[in-house]
């Protein structure tokens, strides 16, 4: 269980560690478009981190380009390796925790190599992460920290998944997408509304100037059972009202109607979703994570329906970043290896990860 402390210590994770020395996390993170570099320690928390977004070298190509990301991983992470040191006031960290996939193959690499590198100079063990895991785990970066068990809504660009949380590596997958990641239907339905890549963030901020209730878009799913979702059904609907709006030279005046009415249409399905696998489950709380976690309408309006309680890290934890890895390494350092074998995993499904060795045994 993840408790919080009582109020003797400082970081409410803490008790999680019971009295063992601290120990202080290197977290690299390159699975897709930011390099995210963090130290954590086991006492006192995160105590540095920095994040470089790749936004604008994919912009170019409306969406992210495997070779330009391995290769700006390989420009930006040593210096900001150097500025998160110099953060936390350590000359090196006591383990290294790297993201292992999903992802990006070249992009993994990359991390993966450095880790392994850094480790075999600095002698100090390794610890491949999931990086799903490592959204999962972010809100312990937070001072309201959920206890297990707990039902997790994980949404960024490649997954959008409904798991039930035992514990740490202890997972069932109740849901998760048959086509599109809910990240994955804001950006192809922004790019059709002309935004910018990403496309979530920007759409979302198109959606507060429009009417939500002006489109009645599908709410795929919700009258089905189980805990799957669907997007690819909304993503034609609005194409089709996007496609009539440009033929009617109407497109400038509706486009944040469209933003606005696609918003709502994702939301209710995934809240209603999450609702009806709470149920099933009994869940008494609920983690939101993930890019799309970021959604300030899906973070209100779970947190609204919802009758337990809702827990999401902050908005710069949600989407990639460095912390949640070094965090999730912290968690996991009992399979920690010696460096060597450089693991880059670009399918790898969360249900097969296990309870730490330690918890394990
Ligand atoms: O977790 P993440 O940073 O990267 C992946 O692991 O995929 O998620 C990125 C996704 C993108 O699809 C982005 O458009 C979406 O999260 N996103 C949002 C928002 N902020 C990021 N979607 C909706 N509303 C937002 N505010
Ligand atoms: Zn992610």
């Amino acid at each position: 269980m993840i408790a919080a402390c009582a109020g003797h210590c400082k970081a409410p994770w803490a008790d999680f560690w019971h009295d063992a020395p601290p120990v202080r996390v290197l977290g690299i993170e390159t699975s897709c478009d930011e390099t995210g570099v963090a130290v954590f320690d086991t006492r006192q928390g995160l105590l540095g981190q920095a994040l470089h977004s790749q936004v604008n070298l994919h912009a170019l190509y409306g969406g992210v380009v495997p070779e330009i990301a391995a290769r700006d991983h390989v420009r930006r992470l040593l210096p900001l390796l150097v500025e998160v040191l110099q953060q936390s006031g350590i000359s090196r960290p006591d383990a290294i925790a790297y993201t292992a996939g999903p992802g990006l193959v070249g992009a993994l690499m990359v991390g993966g190599g450095l880790a392994n590198g850094l480790a075999l100079a600095w002698d100090c063990p390794i610890v491949p992460v999931h990086h799903m895991e490592g959204h999962l785990v972010a809100p312990l970066l937070e001072d309201d920290v959920p206890e297990y068990p707990f039902l997790a809504l994980l949404v960024s660009g490649g997954h959008s998944m409904l798991v039930s949380v035992q514990g740490l590596g202890r997972y069932t997958l109740l849901g998760s997408t048959l086509d599109d990641a809910a990240g994955e239907a804001f950006d192809k339905t922004a790019k059709l509304l002309g935004l910018g890549y990403p496309g979530g963030p920007a759409l979302a901020r198109l959606a507060t100037q429009g009417d939500e209730t002006a489109y009645d878009f599908p709410r795929p799913m919700l009258n089905r059972p189980g805990a799957d979702f669907s997007f690819s059904g909304l993503k034609t609907a609005v194409m089709l009202e996007v496609r009539r709006a440009e033929e009617a030279g109407t497109l400038d005046a509706v486009r944040a109607d469209i933003a606005a009415s696609f918003q709502r249409a994702v939301v209710d399905t995934l809240v209603g979703r999450t609702l009806q696998a709470a149920k099933s489950v009994g869940a008494e709380r609920v983690v939101i994570a993930g890019g799309v976690g970021a959604n300030a309408l899906l973070r209100q309006d779970l947190a609204e329906r919802f009758r337990g309680r809702v827990y999401y890290p902050r908005l710069e934890f949600c989407t990639d970043n460095g912390a949640m890895i070094a965090v999730a390494g912290a968690l996991r350092l009992a399979d920690a290896a010696s460096a060597g074998a450089i693991r880059a995993t670009a399918r790898w499904s969360l249900e097969s990860l296990q309870p730490p060795a330690i918890a394990a045994a």
